[in-house]
């Protein structure tokens, strides 16, 4: 796949396409990014991107000019192209997912107070990364570059994507890691239990639970299974179910005291 990231700003894309996951992704050939410089197309006599707005009113609007060419210069037939603006459709993991199955995805950052309504007719969609205003596109088009690259086979492993927060409208399980014991606080002993069935059906009830607690939003469009509903009436009596207990007393000999 192929992202292309058309912004007045390219050095703001220096240290997200060097560091970590993306880098890796990168120099493996998973995707691609390319950069382009808006500034480069302007073809106002003072070089300018931006001007004041048509019938007042404060900060400088971008031009049109120089963004429709630098489009122009990178649009492919087969190119999606959007548009980062508080006004667009609200990203999410479902749009991060479609957006991934696409071969060309170019996205435009828009900057200072707005950008001159015209650009809207060249674009596909209109995208917002959520309800607050930022000084322009290109904090967002990272977001949506990440939540793509990683996606895509090769960036992180399987299982990773499988676990993650969001998958099925679920959130993630609690993790942890060596010391038994911080500050007073211990790792559940189930996790030192060996046993990796009552593993998993615990992580299910604490993302069930975390879920439930912290997004009701997302739990409320949750499909709940037989064993997710007795996962979570057993977390709500309180009491430590028997297969707990049980994997709990067989995995004594392995707990890290
Ligand atoms: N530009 C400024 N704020 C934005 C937001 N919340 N989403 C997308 N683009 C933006």
């Amino acid at each position: 796949m192929n992202i292309t990231i058309l912004t007045l700003f390219p050095d703001m894309f220096t240290g997200f396409t060097t560091n970590s996951i993306m880098k890796r992704a990168l120099g493996k050939g998973v995707a691609t990014i390319n950069v382009v410089n808006i500034r480069d197309f302007t073809k106002d006599k003072y070089g300018r991107t931006d001007t004041p707005p048509i019938g007042g009113g404060a900060g400088l609007i971008e031009k049109a000019q120089p963004i429709v060419d630098a489009l122009a210069s990178c649009r492919k037939e087969n190119s999606h192209v959007i548009l980062m603006s508080p006004r667009g459709k609200t990203y999410d993991e479902s749009m991060a997912v479609s957006f991934a199955k696409e071969q060309d995805l170019i996205i435009v950052c828009g900057h200072y107070e707005g950008i001159d309504e015209r650009v809207n007719d060249y674009v596909d969609e209109l995208v917002s990364i959520g309800d607050y205003v930022l000084t322009g596109g290109e904090i967002p088009a990272m977001a949506i570059a990440d939540s793509v690259i990683r996606l895509l086979d090769g960036a992180i492993t399987a299982e990773s994507l499988t676990d993650e927060s969001f998958n099925g409208n679920l959130l993630e399980y609690p993790q942890y890691t060596e010391p038994y014991e911080f500050d007073g606080k211990t790792v559940p002993d189930i996790l030192y239990s060996g046993n990796h069935a009552a593993i998993e059906k615990w992580r299910r009830k604490q993302s069930l639970l975390l879920t439930k607690e912290h997004r009701p939003d997302l739990f409320a469009k949750l499909e709940l299974t037989k064993a997710d509903k007795k996962l979570l009436a057993e977390a709500e009596s309180g009491e430590t179910p028997k297969w707990e207990k049980d994997a709990l007393e067989k995995g004594k000999k392995f707990l890290h005291r």
